[in-house]
C-alpha cells in the first residue's frame, strides 16, 4: 500500500512509525514531515493545507491512502479534494471537521444525538459573556469557537482572567463558548470511523498544563499515557455506545458522514460520562502512547475506514505493556518560543530498553546537527510492564537529552 501522510509533528512521527513498520506499507511519503519521519519515510515539502498540492502529490505517487494528521488541512477541505480525486482518505470532510472547528456546532450535534456534555452558552456579545460567567460561576471554562491547536481553552477560578480570554475570543472570531465545569478525571478515546462503523482505540490521558500539578498555562499537551488502570474496563465500549456511535449516526443523518478519527475528550464525572470536546484527528501527545501499544495493522485499519469497510476489519489489538510519553518543549513555550537550541542525547535515550524518541519541532543545521525549531520539540516514549515502569524509563531517557532551557513536566503519569 502506498501511503501519503500529512503533517509534521510528533503525532505524525508516531503515525509514520506505525505505518512504516507494517509489511502492507510499500511506500510512505510524509508531507512535510520532520527529521524523525525522514529516517523512516520520504519527506516531501508541500503545504498540506493546499488541496491542489496534496491531490497532485497523491496522484503522482499513485497513493492508495492519504492520512491527514492535523486539523488545519481538514478544515481547508483537503480530505474532500482527495476523495473527489478518487483516492481513499482517512480524515473527515471540511463540513464534518466542524465538530472540532466549531465548539458551538459540536454542542448542537451532541444535543441532537443525545450525547452527555457540559451545559454551555454560546456568546456573541460582551453582555452575553458576562451573564454566562455569572450564571456558571467558578471554575470558569471559556472556549474559543474555532481552531486553536488545543490552546483556546481557559479554565480558571479568576473571573478577570476568564473575561479577558472571552473578550479576546470575541474579538478574533465573534463567538465564545462558556461552559459548566466538569469534575472528575479526563480521558481521551480515539474512535476510527468509516461514516457508519466505529472502532475504538485504547484509552489514554494527556496532561494539558505546562507545569507540574496541573499548574501554568494550557498547552497542546505535555505528556500522556495508556492504558488507564484507574478507568472502568469497559470505558471504550461505553464511549462508543453513548458518544461516538450516536454522533457518527447523527452526522450521517445530516448527510455529512464522519470518516476519520473522532477524538472524544471525556470527563468521568461524579454524574457519569460527559464529553468535554471533540477533535477530528488523532490527539497529540496521546497518539504517541496509544500507537506504541498497537500490535495490529494500522494501514489496514485506516484503509478500511477510508473505504467504508471498517465492519470487515479486525478489531485493533494491544500490547499488555503500558506506554508513557513525555514532551520536551523549547524555552518560552506555549508563548514566544526561543528556537535554534542544539539538541543532543537522542541516540543515547533510544539505547534504553523500550524507549523511542519522536520528533516534532526539530530541524537540522547544514552541519547535520539537530536543533529546536518549534514549541513542542520531542516526545520521549517508553514502554514498560506497568505505567510506573514505563514512566521511570521515559524519565531516564528524558534525562539523557539536552536542550538549553528545555521545559518538561516531571509528573506525567505519576501515581497512575
Ligand atoms: N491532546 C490534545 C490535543 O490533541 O488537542
Amino acid at each position: 500500500m502506498k501511503i501519503l501522510l500529512l503533517g509534521s509533528g510528533a503525532r505524525e512521527h508516531a503515525l509514520a512509525r506505525a505505518l512504516a513498520r507494517d509489511p502492507q506499507t510499500t511506500e510512505l511519503v510524509v508531507a512535510p514531515g520532520n527529521p524523525g519521519t525522514a529516517a523512516i519515510a520520504t519527506n516531501l515539502n508541500i503545504d498540506p493545507c493546499i488541496p491542489e498540492e496534496v491531490v497532485a502529490l497523491a496522484t503522482q505517487m499513485g497513493a492508495d491512502l492519504v492520512v491527514v494528521g492535523p486539523e488545519a488541512p481538514l478544515v481547508a477541505g483537503v480530505a474532500d479534494a482527495v476523495r473527489d480525486a478518487g483516492i481513499p482518505c482517512f480524515g473527515p470532510s471540511a463540513e464534518a471537521a466542524r465538530l472540532e472547528g466549531s465548539k458551538a456546532f459540536a454542542k448542537e450535534v451532541m444535543a441532537a444525538a443525545g450525547v452527555p456534555t457540559a451545559e454551555a452558552a454560546v456568546c456573541t456579545t460582551e453582555a452575553e459573556l458576562t451573564a454566562a460567567l455569572d450564571r456558571f460561576g467558578a471554575p470558569y471554562v471559556v472556549k474559543e469557537d474555532g481552531l486553536a491547536a488545543g490552546k483556546g481553552v481557559v479554565v480558571t477560578d479568576e473571573r478577570p482572567v476568564a473575561l479577558v480570554h472571552g473578550r479576546a475570543c470575541l474579538s478574533r472570531g465573534g463567538r465564545v463558548v462558556v461552559e459548566d465545569y466538569l469534575d472528575g478525571p479526563e480521558a481521551s478515546l480515539f474512535c476510527v470511523c468509516d461514516g457508519a462503523t466505529v472502532r475504538p482505540l485504547a484509552p489514554a490521558q494527556d496532561f494539558k498544563r505546562l507545569l507540574d500539578d496541573d499548574a501554568g498555562p494550557n498547552t497542546g499537551g505535555m505528556g500522556a499515557y495508556s492504558p488507564l488502570p484507574w478507568a472502568p474496563a469497559d470505558l471504550a465500549e461505553q464511549v462508543v455506545r453513548e458518544v461516538a456511535q450516536p454522533v457518527v449516526d447523527e452526522m450521517a443523518r445530516r448527510g455529512t458522514s464522519f470518516i476519520g478519527l473522532l477524538y472524544c475528550g471525556l470527563a468521568l464525572t461524579s454524574r457519569g460520562l460527559r464529553v468535554v470536546e471533540f477533535n477530528v484527528r488523532f490527539g497529540d501527545p496521546e497518539t504517541q502512547a496509544v500507537l506504541a501499544r498497537l500490535t495490529s495493522s494500522l494501514p489496514e485499519l485506516l484503509h478500511a475506514a477510508a473505504t467504508g469497510r471498517l465492519v470487515e476489519a479486525p478489531a485493533p489489538t494491544w500490547s499488555e505493556q503500558a506506554a508513557v510519553d513525555v514532551v520536551i518543549a523549547a524555552p518560552g513555550y506555549p508563548g514566544t518560543v526561543t528556537t535554534g537550541g542544539a539538541i543532543t542525547g537522542v541516540e543515547a535515550a533510544e539505547e534504553l530498553d523500550g524507549v523511542h524518541v519522536l520528533h516534532a519541532g526539530t530541524g537540522t543545521t547544514e552541519h547535520r546537527e539537530l536543533v529546536a525549531t518549534g514549541g513542542r520539540v520531542l516526545s520521549v516514549v517508553a514502554l514498560g510492564p506497568t505505567v510506573e515502569e514505563a514512566r521511570s524509563r521515559a524519565y531516564e531517557a528524558v534525562g539523557r537529552i539536552a536542550l538549553d532551557g528545555a521545559q518538561y513536566r516531571t509528573d506525567i503519569a505519576a501515581g497512575r
